[in-house]
């Protein structure tokens, strides 16, 4: 059984549902899952954790949202050390066709960039995620619960 913290930047709370929708699925399957706002999240906080989920919605053109940036650079300053993660990235194409749910591929490239294990490929949202959180979204915290 792992302990996984998942780590969101959120501005309207659309992605706050889907990490407790995650958080849900892995409680379910018998993980233990804590849910941190990314700005009340320090770098320490992460050090016990067996799993990370790191999740972001994309904002200006193709940027992760503003509240988990500082730990963005804080990650690349530091290192994740062989760290298991995975991360989730929401979006949407009305506001932006280039960058769809680009704080998916900011994220992923963060995990692999900062030496950190991604244990399943990043789940990305592209317009809301109310009507996916039954399906693909408990598809991919299953699959996730498998591999960790
Ligand atoms: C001002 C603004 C800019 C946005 N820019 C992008 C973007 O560049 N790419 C994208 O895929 N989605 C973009 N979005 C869509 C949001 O990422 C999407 O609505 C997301 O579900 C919001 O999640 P949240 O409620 O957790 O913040 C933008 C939304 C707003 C309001």
């Amino acid at each position: 059984m792992a302990n996984v913290l998942i780590i969101f930047g959120s501005t309207g709370g659309n992605t706050e549902l889907v990490c407790d929708k995650v958080s849900e699925v892995l409680t379910q399957n018998k993980h233990s899952a804590a849910i941190k706002r990314a700005e009340q999240t320090t770098i320490t906080d992460l050090e016990s954790f067996d799993v990370l989920i790191f999740a972001s919605s994309t904002y200006g053109q193709g940027l992760l949202q503003d509240y988990i940036e500082p730990l963005y650079f804080e990650i690349k300053k530091t290192g994740l050390k062989g760290k298991k993660c995975t991360v989730i990235g929401l979006g949407d194409n009305k506001y932006n066709v280039e960058y769809v749910v680009e704080a998916a591929k900011i994220l992923e490239n963060m995990v692999k960039d900062a030496g950190g294990e991604l244990v399943v490929p990043p789940l990305r949202i592209n317009k809301t995620p109310v009507t996916v959180l039954n399906t693909s979204v408990n598809d991919w915290a299953q699959n996730l619960s498998n591999a960790i």
